[in-house]
């Protein structure tokens, strides 16, 4: 079942998404960080289970970025990740954002969706604050890409 997450995912979405983080697939996250963007986060529930992960956040403008997207190694391939980003994209509509990026190690999973290869720079600088805290910061091999809605 997709819905939105509610305080109590959070120890389970954080777990789902240092798991990868751990392996260098994602950037890690803090309690404190999901604490205060639960409302941006989306995720698949089996049995009582978080299987998969997504948030949207608006970042500036009519810009919006899709971030923290992770399903759980035993569920992928089943189209929920998919179901994670198409829940973001409609929310991004619905709240009048015009463009959706996205940084990313999986670059064709998001080209399934329309997303481009766009240029870091033509991305705007507060896009980069949240950069400045990660552990790979300046060496970022994360592809940016975007969609237009
Ligand atoms: C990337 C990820 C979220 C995809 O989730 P998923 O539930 O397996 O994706 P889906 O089942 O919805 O896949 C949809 C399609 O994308 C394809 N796909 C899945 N992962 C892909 C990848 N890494 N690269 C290219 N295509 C991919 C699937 O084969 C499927 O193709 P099809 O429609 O032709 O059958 C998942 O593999 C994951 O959590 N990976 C580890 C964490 C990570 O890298 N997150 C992204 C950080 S931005």
């Amino acid at each position: 079942m997709l819905r939105k997450a509610k305080i109590n995912d959070i120890n389970q979405i954080q777990e789902l998404i240092n798991t990868f983080a751990k392996k260098d697939l994602m950037l890690p996250r803090s309690l404190n960080e999901l604490y205060e963007n639960i409302r941006d986060f989306w995720v698949y529930e089996e049995n009582k289970n978080i299987a998969g992960c997504c948030a949207l956040s608006i970042s500036w403008g009519d810009l919006a970025e899709i971030k923290c997207l992770a399903v759980k190694k035993g569920k992928q391939k089943k189209g929920i990740g998919s179901e994670l980003v198409r829940a973001c994209l409609c929310e991004a509509k619905e709240l009048g954002a015009a463009k959706v990026f996205a940084l990313t190690y999986q670059p064709e999973f998001f080209k399934k969706f329309g997303f481009r290869k766009v240029s870091h720079t033509g991305l705007p600088h507060k896009v980069w604050a949240e950069c400045i805290n990660c552990p790979k910061f300046p060496n970022c091999q994360e592809i940016a890409l975007l969609k237009k809605l």
